[in-house]
């Protein structure tokens, strides 16, 4: 009774195969098929993500359901990745928005254990799939808001600041920000672009530096998110509040978007394997395997 999904790609390439094996019900035998993601069904889900696309519209909500806390695990930046690139493949698709089905977090950015105890290799890859979800996320040509239900700290607040728009719910125990110092690494130059992009230099400087998190009203006030609301009323905000991006002319606002960020796209782009080596040579390195494993061991016991 199931249908299996496997998919093996490679994400450095545009576009990428996917293979549909499809289980017959008996299960012991299969049919496989190679289909292009375009071609995929628009509505089609994966399990870590739910994509609701409404044709009238031309909005797909995609909301993240990965237990417990949607961390950015390798998985789930794949299928963060084949989901948006078939939404950004398909015309019909013009907004995108961004949530949560997780209770109280939209997501708790990058899971720290993709990045403790793993090979160089497999931490080269991690960094890819992180650096695709981000080249896909901030040079969309979709109108992309992040309603955000949930504390959103360290790569959570990465994706929510890719967005267009940023709409968060007016909860005090939820707090945003890039608090990656905390732990001992350091946020890497697009990371940190992306936020002086949004909230300015000296904001940056200083929510970087001291690895701060701000609750909804004080990202409010420097920008780090645009409005605030009661939960109730997120998705509905979220919707009218693309009715009014998508007035405006696509092309026109496609181009406005890629000059704005066009320069931090492309330094990225044209030093991702030094970035990569970057990070794995950083996170390999035996002190920070120490803090993470020391924060790894703090997570369990405050857990117990
Ligand atoms: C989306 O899914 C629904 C039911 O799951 C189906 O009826 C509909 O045809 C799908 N739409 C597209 C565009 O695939
Ligand atoms: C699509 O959007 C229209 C207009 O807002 C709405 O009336 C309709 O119910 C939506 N369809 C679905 C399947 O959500
Ligand atoms: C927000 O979080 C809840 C889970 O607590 C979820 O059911 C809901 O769909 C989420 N999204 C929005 C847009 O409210
Ligand atoms: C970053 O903030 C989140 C949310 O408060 C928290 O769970 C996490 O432990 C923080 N990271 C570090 C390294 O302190």
């Amino acid at each position: 009774l199931s249908n299996i999904l496997i998919f093996m790609l490679s994400l450095c390439d545009i576009t990428f195969l996917v293979e549909l094996s499809l289980l017959s019900s008996s299960g012991n035998h299969g049919r496989v098929a190679t289909v292009l993601v375009s071609q995929m069904r628009n509505n089609a889900t994966s399990p870590n993500i739910k994509v609701d696309f409404n044709q009238s519209t031309g909005v797909a909500v995609l909301s993240m359901q990965s237990p417990p806390v949607n961390s950015l695990s390798l998985d789930l930046l794949t299928e963060l990745c084949i989901n948006l690139e078939k939404l950004e493949m398909d015309r019909a698709c013009r907004g995108l928005i961004i949530t949560s089905n997780q209770p109280k977090v939209f997501s708790a950015g990058l899971d720290i254990l993709e990045m403790y105890g793993k090979s160089p290799e497999r931490c080269g890859e991690f960094w890819r799939a992180v650096q695709e979800m981000w080249l896909k996320m901030y040079g969309s040509n979709m109108v992309t808001i992040a309603a955000i239900n949930g504390s959103s700290p360290a790569g959570g607040c990465l994706l929510s600041l890719t967005c267009d728009y940023r709409i968060m719910v007016d909860n005090p125990r939820y707090s945003i920000g890039l608090n990656e110092t905390l732990l001992g690494i350091v946020a890497p130059f697009w990371f940190k672009e992306t936020m002086a992009n949004t909230v300015g230099h000296r904001n940056t400087e200083m929510a970087l530096e001291l690895g701060l998190l701000y609750s909804p009203s004080e990202a409010l006030k420097i920008g780090l998110v645009d409005q605030l609301v009661p939960q109730d009323q997120l998705l509905t905000t979220a919707t009218e509040t693309m009715k009014k991006w998508l007035a405006i002319p696509d092309h026109a606002r496609q181009i406005t978007k890629s000059m704005m960020r066009k320069p931090t796209l492309d330094k990225l782009t044209s030093n991702r394997e030094a970035d990569i080596q970057n990070f794995v040579s950083f996170i390999t390195k035996d002190s920070i395997q120490k803090s993470l494993r020391m924060y790894l061991e703090m997570l369990k016991k405050r857990k117990a």
